[in-house]
């Protein structure tokens, strides 16, 4: 544990972040208007490392470091709004970047992190586009199978497309929800803050993408749901005829990236933007 005096009134204490922090956590990003439920966190926490900052008992900042293999996504950094500019979310980046080693590091910025970000020495590499609604069924182009298994299969799917090792990650998923295929590619639908999430989506081209994301929205027909896409993928316009609409995003940065082999794989949505 670490005692800090950022410039604030109270001197602040950086510790690891526990299960203990979540109810504080939650409250963070709920303020920071965030739909993330108690759920969301805790999935993020089983493949994460990360720092809380608290003050008086009250947690007032938070950063995750998740671990995939040689790569690591740094996520739901956020410090308390009265707390803001005083040096608190660096320190907190500060700690997260530690624990990443020596891995190449992703994230998906927010407006008020990228000026944070770029002096960190991250670059950015795309953008992330949040869609959301109600969704409409359609005929998918392709056949899709819907409550397939995960399996090695599927994981290895992923990173071929990711880089990212995250065979355990996505059984968690896919218990939590549903899990569809179909010839060249394989999609997950689950629980996530106001309603559903669909992610990853990964296919070798974009005509599986689109069966698995129109098999998704059928399955779903009428619900919530919210879908990341990496917007150079072009399928947003796509998605938009599901009943879902453009509701923010986020800026995609890596730090210190390793070459990766050109697979024919790729991600066309993301688990979320806090776990790539
Ligand atoms: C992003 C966030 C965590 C930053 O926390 P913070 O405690 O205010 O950050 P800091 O005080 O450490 O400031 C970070 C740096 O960004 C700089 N900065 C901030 N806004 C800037 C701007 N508009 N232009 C240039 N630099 C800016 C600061 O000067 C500081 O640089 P320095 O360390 O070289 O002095 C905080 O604004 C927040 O919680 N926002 C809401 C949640 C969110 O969007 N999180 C990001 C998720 S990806």
């Amino acid at each position: 544990m670490t005692r800090h005096d950022t410039g604030a009134t109270a001197a602040i204490e950086i510790t690891p972040f526990t299960e203990a922090h979540l109810p504080g956590a939650l409250a963070l990003s709920q303020a920071a208007g965030w739909p993330h439920r108690r759920e969301d966190w805790a999935l993020g926490l089983t493949v994460s490392q990360g720092v809380a900052a608290n003050e008086n008992g009250r947690v007032v900042g938070t950063a995750l470091c998740s671990l995939h293999g040689a790569v690591a996504t740094l996520n739901m950094i956020i410090v308390d709004q009265s707390m803001r500019g005083r040096g608190l979310g660096r320190l907190l980046m500060e700690k997260i970047i530690a624990l990443a080693g020596d891995r190449e590091m992703r994230l998906v910025g927010t407006e008020q992190g990228l000026p944070l970000y770029r002096k960190l020495g991250f670059a950015p590499t795309g953008v992330i586009v949040q869609l959301q609604g109600l969704a409409r069924a359609a005929r998918p182009e392709h056949p899709v199978c819907v409550g397939a298994e995960a399996t090695e299969a599927l994981a290895a799917m992923d990173y071929a497309a990711s880089g990212m090792e995250r065979a355990s990650l996505l059984a968690r998923i896919a218990d939590m929800g549903v899990t569809l295929t179909t010839e060249g590619g394989f999609a997950m639908l689950r629980p996530f803050g106001r309603g559903h999430v669909l992610g990853p989506v990964i296919a070798r081209d974009k005509a599986a993408a689109r069966a698995l994301i129109a098999g998704a929205a059928t399955h779903l027909a009428g619900h919530f749901l919210r879908i990341d896409l990496p917007e150079e993928q072009g399928l947003a316009p796509f998605v938009e005829t599901l009943g879902l609409s453009r509701a923010g995003g986020g800026t995609a940065m890596v730090h210190s990236p390793r070459p990766r082999p050109e697979t024919g794989w790729q991600t066309h949505a993301l688990i979320s933007q806090a776990l790539g």
